[in-house]
């Protein structure tokens, strides 16, 4: 596992930005196959995102050969709700980027079937070729998508149920009340995740020092969802100076010297 450390989020969000470019862009050189990426909602992608509209907008990459399938979405909530996925994909990066409608792939929340829906949605990412490249964040929690605490390290796109934790922490989003955050969501599983040839994870923030510090150096465990990035050939975290805070001086000293040996 890599770990990039950049001093604010600002940074961070722009290295995984250009990184992320400039993997499409190494694809496009060498086939024309699609370039597959799993993409992910939260506070936490927005910078990233913001960079690249503008990269898309300068001609630095384009996302016309790119298919997309966001991680997750809740149950219920009509697509229209601004607090959608659906609404937050479309205002943060679909409606200012090049990608084809129809290369966009989001759950249905509202599904009559969501078996159905789940099933799908894995298949569709199979029918496209699998992930090249997995972008997500980390809840508090250490969850990896909607995959909360004790989900199945196995687990593939199913309904979930978020914990209370989860509902607390978006309840930001939904007039500060936990109780009208979707009980339910619809989420790609961790070995959903972990199906992509890389995968990056952003977390930044003392928030989730924490959550970080026990996937990176705790045991590899369902608690934590995200550590089982542990067990994937590629893995990277890009997280700011707040996010490392709590692994030990050893580790971030190790960290730090990688990123200057490897000059990343
Ligand atoms: P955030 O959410 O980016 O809003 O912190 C991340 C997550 O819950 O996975």
């Amino acid at each position: 596992m890599k770990i990039i450390i950049r001093n604010n989020a600002k940074e961070a969000s722009l290295w995984a930005a250009h990184y992320i470019a400039k993997k499409i862009n190494d694809k496009a050189k060498i086939t024309d196959k699609p370039f597959v990426i799993g993409l992910c909602t939260g506070s936490t992608p927005i910078e990233t995102y913001a960079e690249l509209i503008r990269m898309v907008k300068a001609g630095e990459v384009s996302f016309k050969n790119v298919i997309s399938f966001n991680m997750d979405e809740y149950v219920g909530l009509p697509e229209s709700h601004p607090e959608s996925y659906h609404s937050f994909m479309h205002k943060y990066l679909f409606d200012h980027i090049d990608e084809p409608a129809e290369n966009i792939h989001i759950l249905n929340g509202n599904a009559k079937d969501p078996e159905a829906e789940c099933a799908a949605y894995e298949k569709a990412i199979v029918d496209a070729g699998g992930f090249d490249f997995f972008l997500g964040g980390i809840g508090e929690d250490g969850h990896i998508a909607f995959n909360e605490p004790f989900s199945s390290l196995q687990s593939r796109t199913r309904v979930v149920t978020l914990t209370q934790d989860t509902r607390e922490v978006n309840a930001r989003f939904f007039d500060g009340d936990p109780s009208k955050v979707p009980a339910q969501a619809m989420s790609v599983g961790v070995a959903t995740v972990l199906s992509a040839k890389q995968v990056m994870i952003l977390a930044y923030g003392p928030k989730k020092a924490r959550a970080l510090a026990s996937a990176i150096e705790g045991p590899m465990s369902h608690y934590n969802t995200v550590s089982a990035l542990q067990n994937h050939p590629d893995g990277i975290i890009v997280c700011d100076e707040a996010a490392i805070g709590e692994v030990k001086v050893n580790s971030y000293r190790y960290f730090k010297a990688v990123e200057a040996a490897e000059n990343l």
